[in-house]
């Protein structure tokens, strides 16, 4: 089981912990968010991990202040009247990246763009002593429902974390309102804890609702999401002339050795380490050109199971009608 740290003792252990790359449990005003550094691979890598079954979703980075959310993504006029309005609260922004950011593409899951939010008090003093923003789920395991109190996170998550910092039960219990700042368009992803009519009301500014009433669909959870412009070809043992090879392990696929371009996602075999280097390593083989991207097979256990769906997701045909974010 994971220790239980009081709010009021737990801000030096915990950034201690974090900047060791560890993932911690700790309260935000919405819900309780299990967060590690979201400029590490590992640390984002061990998040995922810790969920089990995981999905790679696109993760919310929580930031200190505004300027260090600048530092991380574009702001428009409109965007920064909304963090302006609304930070530190229960409001998440995705913003298109800013060129350079240090936020690692696992939590972005390869998009370029990416959800920022301030919250109020622990977690934005945290980013502020760190000095880097903090990537931070629902600390629920996946398809358990959200935890509000650090008892719930420890029934769910207890066996798989060291350190849950109780700083009581979230005032507003209800995860962040997700909006989509572009050019031209404002649009809800997901309804939250901050009404989107009061937001309207507040600031003038209109905001679009998804056409259908069906709950939001967030794109990491569309089928086609990440989409490479190379075709890809899953649990391949073989390379065709002319592919890319997406390795895994020590290399068995045959034909290696002529392929157009290579990459190996763990040549230790290391699931963790495979899901670190994942969407960066397909982006540099897609940038070859190559028309198909090879990709060994990797195993469904553990992180293998959302590098699995990420792969399947990369891989499914783009004329389905589901866009690609
Ligand atoms: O209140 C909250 O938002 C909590 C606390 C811990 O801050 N966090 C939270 O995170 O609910 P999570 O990972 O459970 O939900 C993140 C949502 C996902 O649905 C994901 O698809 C969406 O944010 N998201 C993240 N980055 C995105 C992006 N670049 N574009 C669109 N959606 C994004
Ligand atoms: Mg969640």
């Amino acid at each position: 089981m994971a220790d239980i740290v009081p709010e009021s003792e737990a801000f030096e252990r915990t950034v201690e912990m974090l900047r060791g790359g560890h993932v911690v449990a700790v309260p935000t005003e919405t819900v309780y968010g299990l967060a590690g550094d979201a400029t590490s691979g590992p640390a984002v890598a061990a998040i995922f991990e810790a969920k089990g079954r995981p999905r790679f979703n696109p993760l919310i980075c929580h930031v200190t202040s505004l300027e260090m959310a600048e530092t991380h993504a574009e702001f428009s006029p409109l965007a920064r009247t909304l963090a302006e309005k609304f930070w530190p609260g229960p409001l998440t922004l995705v913003l298109p990246l800013k060129p350079g950011s240090p936020i690692h593409p696992l939590v972005t899951a390869g998009l370029q763009t990416v959800a920022l939010r301030m919250p109020k008090g622990f977690v934005a003093r945290l980013a502020g002593s760190l000095g880097f923003p903090l990537a931070a789920p629902s600390a629920n395991s996946s398809g358990r429902i959200t935890a509000t109190t650090a008892a719930a996170v420890q029934a769910d998550l207890g066996s798989r974390i060291d350190m849950i910092v109780d700083g009581g039960q979230c005032a507003v219990g209800l995860e962040s309102t997700i909006i989509k700042v572009e050019e031209g368009a404002v649009t809800v992803l997901r309804p939250g804890g901050l009404a989107v009519r009061d937001i309207e009301s507040l600031t003038g500014i209109a905001i679009a609702r998804p056409a259908s009433r069906s709950p939001v669909e967030a794109p990491g959870m569309l089928t086609s999401h990440y989409a490479p412009h190379a075709a890809l070809r899953l649990n391949a043992n073989i390379v065709e002339e002319g592919e890319a090879l997406l390795g895994f392990g020590p290399v068995r696929a045959a034909g290696a050795g002529k392929a157009a371009a290579f990459a190996n996602l763990s040549e230790a075999g290391d699931l963790r380490e495979a899901a670190v280097n994942l969407f960066s390593h397909l982006n540099v083989l897609d940038s070859t050109g190559a028309p198909v991207i090879a990709v060994e097979p990797v195993p469904g256990e553990g992180l293998g199971e959302a590098i699995n769906d990420r792969l399947m997701r990369a891989a499914a045909p783009r004329d389905s009608g589901q866009a690609a974010h």
